[in-house]
């Protein structure tokens, strides 16, 4: 499975990246990327940074 964050939305607060590091890391511009595929172990971890996000920039792909 794939994330997406929505980069023109994201403030770079980071959330996402501390809640679920093994899929989301902040590139060189201060804003957040998902930047591998992830499995479904990781799947709890995921809808919890999309939860918290507080300006609901991340998504899922199929
Ligand atoms: Fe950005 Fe939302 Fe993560 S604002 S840093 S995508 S929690």
């Amino acid at each position: 499975m794939k994330a997406k964050v929505d980069q023109s939305l994201c403030i770079g607060c980071g959330l996402c990246v501390t809640t679920c590091p093994d899929v989301f890391r902040m590139n060189d511009d201060g804003v957040a990327e998902a930047f591998q595929e992830y499995s479904t172990d990781l799947v709890d971890s995921v809808n919890e940074a999309i939860d918290g996000c507080p300006v609901g920039a991340i998504s899922t792909e199929a």
